[in-house]
């Protein structure tokens, strides 16, 4: 039987609307407008298009966006000292540095160098930090957007073996964190580019999630008859978007699968926009 195709594109809806409802009520309560600060550095062209996407799902839940757009040739110093003006301006709830960031620049002293209290990606050490000891303050948004995905088709994770392919900070990592938690209580095995016999160990998954951004890697012999497999692989292959799974085989083993596009994608933007509602709740309650 063909999986259950996890339709994160209307779960993503669903949450944005809950979200504007919840941004409605803050402001009508408090005359504070959500502020999410974008920032792109450079002319990366699949980061236009998540810029744009962000600004344009912050706007329709009734937020303030504003995109900052430095040139390539930014320093680490120059963009410091924009995220320093921004930690200090009190109508800025959210900030966001879009990554990858041109190789001039130093990653790590930037992600540093944003407020922990308004890191709604959840880069900062102290949040990443929080996170490991299980106190989040934001969750970060593409594991916590697959961890509803995957309670759209397991009612509880309790025990079951969680496979997680790639260990970014980002996505890999995270997800490992997440997966693991009380509450969520899986067992969860991390593979990387040296894991050995990778086969043997992804077919042990009673949930598979792919982030290594090749595309089609994961293949149908790889997975288990009825795992859940959550994509989150954004690849472009001859102008076509492609997941890290080859998707029509694997969903004939699969018991719950995510689309490319359509799965994960969404509901990264729908926990950024959750996450600078709790952003301005933070800063309001200050
Ligand atoms: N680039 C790709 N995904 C992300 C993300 O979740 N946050 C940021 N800041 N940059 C990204």
């Amino acid at each position: 039987m063909p999986a259950t195709v996890i339709d994160g594109k209307g779960l993503a809806a669903r949450l944005r609307e809950q979200t504007k409802g919840e941004v409605e009520s803050f402001t009508s309560s408090t005359g504070v407008q959500p502020h999410l600060v974008v920032v792109l550095v450079g002319e990366d062209p699949a980061s236009q298009v998540y810029v744009r996407n962000k600004e344009r799902a912050c706007k329709a839940a009734g937020m303030q966006s504003t995109l900052h757009r430095l040139p390539n040739e930014t320093t680490t110093e120059e963009l410091l000292t924009l995220i320093d003006q921004l930690n200090n301006d009190a109508g800025v709830h959210g900030i966001l540095v879009q990554l990858p960031l041109p190789k001039q620049i130093d990653e790590q002293s930037i992600l540093d160098s944003v407020s922990p209290l308004k890191d709604v990606d959840a880069f900062h050490p102290e949040n990443v930090g929080r996170i490991v000891q299980g106190r989040p303050r934001f969750l970060p948004c593409t594991p916590a957007g697959c961890m509803q995905l995957i309670g759209e088709v397991c009612e509880s994770t309790a025990g079951m073996h969680a496979v997680v392919l790639g260990r970014s900070e980002i996505v890999g990592k995270p997800m490992g964190l997440l997966l693991m938690q009380r509450g969520a209580d899986a067992t969860v095995t991390i593979c990387h580019s040296r894991t050995r016999d990778l086969p043997a160990l992804t077919k042990q998954a009673d949930i598979l999630i792919a982030a290594i951004g090749k595309a089609n890697f994961v293949t149908a012999d790889m997975v288990k008859p009825g795992a859940i497999v959550i994509d989150v692989g954004i690849n472009r292959v001859d102008d076509k978007l492609v997941g890290d799974v080859e998707y029509g085989p694997v969903a004939e083993v699969a018991g719950a699968i995510t689309p490319v596009p359509g799965g994960v994608g969404p509901m990264t933007i729908a926990n950024l926009l959750k996450n600078t509602l709790a952003a301005a709740r933070i800063q309001q309650n200050a």
